[in-house]
């Protein structure tokens, strides 16, 4: 185990993902931990993350200098280096020399820490204090043109730092300075692999429902949820019961995916409920986004919940349908604050809370993995590879993909033009440099066209293609214009009542991704 201090920058869940990378577990914990809670998880090594840019800066966080007193390694990164060259008796100076962003680094003596790294190289820079003296015992091992201490190791205690960010992209070789000190300096052993993290977990889940105890897992048709039930379905077999809800909001295709390819895929018990005409008698006449939103969610916990009786009232005699699975992901975990032991929360899901007598019991298989972990163990576990490397997609579906009132039709000329944009994006092999392809149906927008020789009066389509790392920020994706022609083309020739295809180029913020 390696604990990553988060002293409070946004860093840390990305070390905490390249520790993984290197095939050592990882966790994250707040810098405000008492050290001798941290010691209690028997870390192999500690690495102090990024922060605030001084450790002289006003309200800094500190550092209880007995984390050197362990037996784990240390390895300080950028304001982490900081704060150990102050902890162990170095110095830590303002000397007005500050360096941000592509900072070309010189190593003097490589080491352990930068062993086969380039004498001359470009990493990450922030920061404006400097190391101006190692500790004692310590080598320097780099410098930059006014940092005279960029780098430095004591491999027999087990500590290195280094003053840039070697987690980040545009670091060069960071990846190997980091596998240097878990593998070479640490000692860690290179453990962790897609194939143990699906063991681990199946077997975990195993423990915590026992002997008879029965699952109820909600599928959204996304990838987290599909890859918790395939992971559960293995631990407890037909145990398990998994409820879809065919809302009649989702896209072409995607419902006889879960019903057809997840479920021979995984052997999984799935009921499903057609809860299309409900839903579309409840949205009728509704072009108001929120009020959308609150009856998609209402009539979904409605829908869900009958489904959760039927399967409570239908479990064979004597047992109980005490667990339900969420697909929880670490971040989710480490934003919520949390982070330690299992959560056994009263009656809560996703959607919505359940009645006061129902009290389930939280299986959450993801809770400790990044979602491109979700995605590997999806994989390992033989999914099917539209379900795994499925974008984001919103749980009111198309209902906020339709500008105006949702109706059947609607709904139908929608899921066609999606299918295009989808199948047209596949094919130019951009799935996976593109984060989400939300296609929006102005349905109460009319434009004039002509087709043949007739004037036409139909709706526009936008597309809105967007990259991005978490949705929290976004940029308009740059699809070639020829995959964007072909998908205007298509959708134009192909869907009757769409005569015009436009192009969303807005980031978010000012724009959010989808349109309601
Ligand atoms: P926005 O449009 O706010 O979306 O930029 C950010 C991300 O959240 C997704 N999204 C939702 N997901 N229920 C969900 O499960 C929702 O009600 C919902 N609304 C937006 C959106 O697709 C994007 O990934």
């Amino acid at each position: 185990l390696v604990l990553v201090v988060d002293f409070g920058a946004q860093y840390a869940q990305l070390i905490a993902r390249r520790v993984r990378e290197a095939r050592v577990y990882s966790e994250i914990v707040p810098h405000e931990m008492p050290v001798a809670e941290m010691m209690a998880k028997e870390p192999k090594a500690i690495i102090l993350s990024g922060g605030p840019s001084s450790v002289y800066a006003e309200g800094a966080p500190s550092l209880d200098p007995a984390i050197f007193d362990g037996d784990a390694a240390v390895f300080g990164m950028c304001y982490g280096f900081q704060l150990m060259a102050q902890g162990l008796g170095g110095t830590v100076a303002h000397t007005g020399a500050r360096e941000y962003g592509r900072t070309r680094v010189h190593v003097g003596h490589a080491g352990t820490l930068l062993g086969g790294v380039p004498t001359e190289h470009n990493v990450w820079m922030s920061h404006g204090d400097s190391v101006t003296a190692a500790p004692d015992g310590f080598e320097v091992l780099a410098s930059t043109t006014v940092t005279p201490v960029a780098a430095f190791e004591h491999v027999d205690r087990g500590f290195a730092g280094v003053q840039w960010h070697p987690e980040v992209l545009h670091t060069e070789h960071g990846q190997r300075v980091l596998e240097h000190f878990l593998w070479d300096i640490a000692g860690c052993r290179q453990t962790w692999t897609v194939g143990n993290i699906a063991d681990e977990q199946i077997e975990r889940i195993r423990e915590q429902i026992g002997e008879d105890g029965r699952a109820i897992c909600g599928l959204s048709g996304g990838v987290d949820s599909a890859v918790a039930a395939a992971i559960v379905q293995k631990a407890i077999g037909d145990r398990l019961t998994c409820v879809y809800v065919d809302h009649g909001l989702m896209r072409k295709g995607e419902t006889e995916q879960i019903e057809r390819d997840f479920v021979a895929a995984t052997g999984t018990r799935l009921v499903v409920v057609d809860a299309e005409k409900q839903f579309l008698e409840a949205l009728a006449g509704v072009s108001d986004p929120e009020t959308k939103r609150k009856i998609i969610g209402r009539e979904f916990i409605r829908t869900f919940e009958a489904a959760e009786a039927d399967i409570i009232k239908s479990a064979p005699e004597g047992s109980k349908v005490k667990f339900l699975v969420q697909g929880t992901l670490y971040p989710d975990v480490v934003e919520s604050g949390g982070g330690a032991g299992t959560s056994n929360i009263k009656s809560h899901h996703n959607v919505g809370g359940l009645p006061e007598d129902l009290e389930f019991e939280l299986v959450e298989p993801l809770r400790t993995l990044f979602k491109d972990e979700v995605r590997l163990v999806g994989e390992q576990l033989g999914l099917p590879p539209e379900i795994v490397w499925r974008h984001p997609f919103p749980g009111p579906g198309l209902g906020i993909r339709i500008i105006g009132e949702v109706t059947r039709e609607r709904l139908d000329i929608l899921r066609e033009a999606d299918a295009i944009a989808r199948a047209e994006l596949t094919a130019a092999g951009l799935d996976r440099d593109i984060w989400q392809f939300p296609v929006v149906l102005l349905a109460d927008v009319r434009s004039v066209g002509v087709q043949g020789d007739g004037r036409t009066y139909g709706h526009p389509v936008v597309l809105r293609p967007v990259t991005s790392e978490d949705a929290m920020t976004a940029d308009w994706a740059r699809v070639p214009y020829d995959v964007l022609e072909r998908i205007s083309t298509r959708i134009t020739n192909e869907v009757r009542e769409v005569n015009r295809v436009t192009l969303d180029i807005t980031s978010k913020p000012p724009g959010t991704i989808e349109w309601e």
